[in-house]
């Protein structure tokens, strides 16, 4: 009987959980190794320089630990700077994850979208290329938030976020004169993995009804077509969660169904 697959998914912090979720769901014959380099959080506010020379070598040593078969780096701030490196460096498949701006851009109908994102996401050139070469006609408003990713691990650790908090950052995305403005925006691309964690608040606090596109389903099925056929699920699959501060995580309750049920070593 073969071995059950590990899957090693990388984030700053706890957004990643958003993408482990849907490849949870999409392979529940794996083992997953779950690490938040919370010692570095937010990576948002790291220069690209900072974040390379970080995430190379310090995924080179969670492979050398953990001997994933896949590492799913679920983190657009990382990813749209970090592959190509990552790739060079160590020869395991990797799966990325980056602003969704083609399928949303694809199924806008008023032509108006936002990719609310990190400052550093919204700055990098990988995303001015996605732009580039997906708009389909689209006009593309980028917002950057400062301060989103922490308000969503601040609200997932049970602490007080206050609708005004979220409603200042998600403002600027919503471009248009309202009900009326036939080019209003329609199409918000998550454009960070934490985003996802404060989706009944961002539906709530939008002025108007809008999709919100989330990578997860997409990066889950492109780590099972490189997984191949799913294997039997083994009784003891299990799942461990990793801070590089080292801490202990006290969340068991609030993680298990990121990890499909299963509470995380
Ligand atoms: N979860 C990360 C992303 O998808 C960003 C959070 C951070 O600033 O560390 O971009």
């Amino acid at each position: 009987m073969s071995a059950p697959p590990t899957i090693l998914v990388f984030d700053s912090g706890l957004g990643g959980l958003t993408v482990l979720r849907e490849i949870v769901r999409a392979r529940p014959d794996a083992h997953y190794v779950y690490v938040a380099d919370d010692a570095f959080f937010p990576y948002g506010h790291h220069g690209e320089d900072e974040i390379i020379a970080r995430v190379v070598p310090l995924v080179g040593e969670l492979i050398k630990a953990h001997a994933p078969d896949l590492v799913v780096i679920a983190c657009n701030t990382a990813s749209t700077l970090v592959m190509s490196h990552l790739r060079a460096a160590y020869t395991l498949p990797f799966v990325g994850t980056v602003p969704a701006i083609k399928p949303a851009c694809a199924s806008s109908t008023t032509k108006r979208v936002s990719v609310l994102g990190t400052s550093g996401t919204v700055k990098r050139e990988y995303t001015r290329k996605l732009i580039h070469d997906f708009a389909q006609g689209c006009e593309v408003t980028l917002v950057g938030s400062g301060e989103l990713a922490s308000l969503a691990e601040a609200a997932l650790n049970g602490h007080t976020v206050r609708d005004v908090e979220i409603a200042a950052e998600l403002a600027p995305c919503f471009v248009g004169t309202g009900a009326d403005d036939p080019a209003r925006t329609d199409t918000i691309v998550l454009a960070c993995t934490h985003y996802p964690l404060l989706l009944d608040r961002l539906t709530k606090l939008a002025p108007w009804p809008v999709d919100w596109i989330d990578p997860a389903p997409a990066i889950a099925r492109r780590v099972s077509d490189l997984l191949g056929p799913p294997g039997r699920e083994h009784d003891e699959l299990g799942a461990e969660m990793l801070f590089t501060s080292k801490r202990r995580h006290t969340l068991a309750q609030a993680l298990t169904p990121f990890f499909g049920g299963r509470v995380p070593a």
